[in-house]
């Protein structure tokens, strides 16, 4: 089962934290990988390490807030390979800062990679798939996405752009299913990546997450990677326009 074999997956913000768990499974599923971000030199590190194992890879520079960007890099994967099949758009930031002293700079800045991005991959990946009549798109969005997800004081920004991803997710799954596409998204809990390190967080912090975390623990990058692999397999054909919750039943408490 999961079995991607000849498959060709792109996966965005790969250099480190989920987006390199996701390529190194993929990977290992049988995907080719594309991996892109924002810094090079560390897309290679990771190449690298999918090479030693085995796997077919390529990295590309690619700022998904940059539409030029995002264009060239998916034209030189279409040279390369002549299809693309999976998309896992992944790449995001989070910045923490007061709502009431929010600049609009900041909130355009997070909303731009962490929402706007997703529409120029989705868009540019779902015309490639449609030829096909296969695709497979992830979002990755959070729990902190609005619904009965939870908020997070200095995060309007990046709940507002997470929960844009859930909305976006359901209405790409409801107009790219005639193109034999489906399109999923994953709310992962809290995950151990230099996003949320929890060496760094304030004294407590981490005590007063996992208090209302089921599973008393940090999720490991690994164990989104896993719903990811799930989602672009063949046997998540029925499954569209879902959001899967990785996290350790935090929503649930
Ligand atoms: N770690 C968590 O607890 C957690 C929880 C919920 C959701 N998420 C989401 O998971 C995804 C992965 O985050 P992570 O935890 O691995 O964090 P991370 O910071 O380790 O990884 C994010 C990656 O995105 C890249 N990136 C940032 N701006 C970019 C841009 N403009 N273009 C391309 N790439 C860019 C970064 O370089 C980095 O490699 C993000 O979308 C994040 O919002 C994380």
């Amino acid at each position: 089962m999961f079995n991607i074999q000849g498959k060709v997956a792109l996966v965005t913000g790969a250099r480190r934290g989920m987006g390199r768990t996701h390529a190194l499974l993929l990977a290992k599923q049988g995907a080719k990988v594309v991996i892109t971000d924002v810094d090079l030199a560390e897309c290679e590190l990771v190449a690298d390490e999918v090479r030693t194992a085995g796997g077919d890879v390529a990295c590309f520079k690619m700022d998904v807030s940059n539409k030029a960007d995002v264009d060239s890099v998916f034209d030189q994967v279409i040279v390369k390979y002549g299809r693309l099949d999976i998309l896992v758009n992944n790449a995001g930031i989070y910045q923490s800062k007061a709502f009431l002293e929010m600049t609009e700079e900041e909130w355009d800045r997070t909303i731009d990679i962490n929402l706007k991005g997703y529409f120029f991959c989705a868009q540019r990946a779902a015309k490639e798939m449609a030829k096909n009549k296969w695709g497979r798109i992830v979002n990755i969005a959070s729990i902190a996405s609005g619904g009965v997800g939870i908020g997070i004081a200095g995060g309007a920004h990046y709940t507002a752009s997470k929960g844009g991803i859930i909305g976006m997710t359901e209405t790409l799954a409801v107009e790219l299913a005639p193109l034999g596409i489906n399109v999923n998204a994953i709310g992962p809990g809290a995950i151990d990546t230099p996003m949320a390190d929890p060496k760094q967080m304030p004294a407590g912090m981490l005590d007063a997450i996992l208090a209302g975390v089921p599973l008393k623990r940090m999720g490991r990058p690994e164990e989104v990677s896993a719903a990811v692999v799930f989602l672009v397999s063949e046997e998540a054909s029925y499954v569209t326009g879902a959001t899967l919750y990785v996290d350790g039943g935090w929503l649930s408490a």
